[in-house]
């Protein structure tokens, strides 16, 4: 209020929520987004771990999740997560020697593995120092999920996602063959528009069988793409984001109001 009248100052809205395909969920700045992920989260490991006994859980390298994973280690808000029920799968991976930096889940052990009780069976890197490590990590998905659902084509509990400046996601780039997969789940990619080296990738029919998948997106540098893929015509094949959608599940946006605009 003004010393001068009694009108109340409202801070104007700077952002639009962006009209994306599924839930937004919009958190004031990186720690409050972390929060709304985490606890979405830790509800979805409840759940299956109620109903199933256990929890996959299939997560994204890259550099924007890595602040959440050492939250989710340390926030007392989390200390219920049920890491010993919990397989630990990862979405992509690339194919550089597993112990050097840029292996994703290199970082992943580090911050999580390290520190959660997982029993060791139940952490699963991709092999990309094999040849045929696509088939081997599907080969492993469909053994270890057909485990908790007998007679059911297996499902991941919850796929967390990035999202690339060029609208890609996991290591489904802009117009590559891995975008056309129809029955694999699990394949490698390259070509163009792929930042080297090749990868490795979980493909749309695994990821949009999910029973939860979580999109984490931050900071303006992702702006000028979520508006694109909020309001642009140009489909999957451009947009790899936009191939993303739940057979029969729940798709959420997370994202901080710098990634909206704002
Ligand atoms: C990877 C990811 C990839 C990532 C996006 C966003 O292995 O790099 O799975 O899809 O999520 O490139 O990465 P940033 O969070 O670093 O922007």
């Amino acid at each position: 209020m003004s010393d001068t009248d009694d009108t109340y100052e409202i801070e104007p809205t700077s952002f639009d929520v962006p009209a994306l395909p599924g839930g937004v969920n919009v958190g004031a700045d990186e720690e409050d987004a972390q929060e709304r992920l985490g606890r979405d989260m830790l509800m979805a490991a409840k759940q299956a771990v109620g109903a199933r006994g256990v929890f996959h859980l299939a997560v994204s390298g890259g550099g924007t999740p890595m602040p959440f994973y050492r939250r989710l280690m340390i926030d007392p808000l989390f200390r219920e997560m049920p890491w010993a029920r919990t397989h630990l799968w990862i979405v992509d991976e690339r194919r550089a020697p597993e112990d050097s930096d840029t292996n994703n889940f290199k970082h992943i052990h580090a911050i999580v593995v390290e520190h959660a009780d997982i029993p060791p069976s139940h952490v699963h890197p991709i092999p990309v120092s094999e040849e045929d490590a696509a088939d081997r990590y599907e080969a492993t998905l469909r053994e270890t999920l057909a485990l908790d659902t007998p007679g059911e084509e297996g499902r991941l509990d919850f796929v967390m996602l990035g999202m690339g400046p060029d609208g890609h996601t996991a290591s489904l780039f802009p117009h590559t063959a891995a975008l056309n997969e129809e029955t694999r789940w699990v394949v490698d990619n390259d070509g163009p528009s792929v930042v080297p080296p090749p990868r490795v990738t979980m493909t749309y029919p695994l990821i949009n069988n999910a029973r939860s998948i979580a999109f984490y997106v931050l900071g303006s540098g992702k702006a000028e793409m979520i508006h694109r893929i909020s309001t642009g015509t140009e489909g999957f094949e451009t947009y790899p984001c936009k191939g993303i959608r739940p057979v029969n599940g729940e798709l959420v946006w997370y994202l901080d109001r710098a990634a909206c605009g704002g």
